[in-house]
């Protein structure tokens, strides 16, 4: 938090409406109603840089990518009370409904950021400054004209690289057998990243809150039978070590 800003005030509304010369996805961020003091940033045309996220004495810091109503959020800050997280969501109704659990639950160690979360890793997070980013069930975006919106672009590796300390971990759940393939091929493919099997398993063992789960998504999907597929990418430095 900049020293000015309490936390949970809103710090702007106003949208960032293009990027490039294109109208961005960040200008369709809706107004959101806030209810008293929530842990919730609105990003709007000019989003505050990470660092003004953060209260000072955590030494770990994590990102959401989409993280909804928050269930992850609110498992991930009990069992890692010594990390801060921060949820960017583009929908300012779940971000909200997520703050209201995060301050339910009691936690400090989180805010949401309403925005577009692409774009905040890529202008807002400095380089080599988080510990894990997780993206839990993204949108696929089914419609070919929208797929542009994926978070799983050709892109992703090198936004994720630049945003993850050394050695640090992206963490990926999704239902969707094609864009499971999409995912497995972008991110594997790159020499930025690497798969890292040990860690999948040692983190689904270590239970709820510490990585994949649980999610709202992953509840509803397992309760219809899917399959989950899930996915951590170790960085891997530029000397390839
Ligand atoms: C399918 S939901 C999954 C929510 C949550 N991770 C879960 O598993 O329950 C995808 C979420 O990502 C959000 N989202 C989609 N694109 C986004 C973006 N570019 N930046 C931030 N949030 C985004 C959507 O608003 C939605 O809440």
């Amino acid at each position: 938090m900049s020293a000015d800003s309490a936390p949970g005030e809103v710090l702007g509304r106003a949208h960032r409406m293009s990027v490039g010369g294109k109208l961005s996805f960040r200008k369709r961020v809706p107004p959101v109603e806030v209810r008293g003091k929530l842990p919730i940033v609105v990003g709007g045309d000019d989003p505050p840089p990470l660092a003004d996220l953060i209260p000072t004495g955590f030494g770990k810091v994590e990102i959401e990518v989409g993280s909804g109503k928050g269930a992850y959020l609110v498992a991930a800050t009990e069992v890692r009370p010594d990390t801060f997280f921060i949820g960017i969501e583009a929908a300012g109704s779940y971000a909200t409904f997520a703050a209201d659990r995060l301050v339910e639950a009691g936690r400090t160690n989180a805010v949401l950021l309403v925005d577009n979360a692409r774009l905040y890793l890529e202008d807002r997070v400095p380089e080599r400054s988080i510990d894990r980013l997780h993206v839990y069930f993204p949108d696929p975006w089914p419609k070919r004209r929208h797929r542009g919106r994926r978070f799983f672009t050709e892109d992703a590796p090198r936004l994720a690289h630049r945003v993850l300390r050394p050695g640090g971990h992206l963490l990926v759940a999704t239902d969707n057998p094609g864009y499971a393939g999409q995912i497995a091929r972008v991110l594997g493919a790159s020499p930025l990243l690497v798969r890292d099997e040990n860690e999948e398993r040692a983190l689904i063992e270590a239970g709820p809150g510490h990585a994949f789960s649980p999610t709202n998504f992953e509840r509803k999907y397992i309760a219809e039978g899917r399959i989950i597929r899930r996915f951590a990418f170790r960085t891997v430095s530029e000397a390839g070590a």
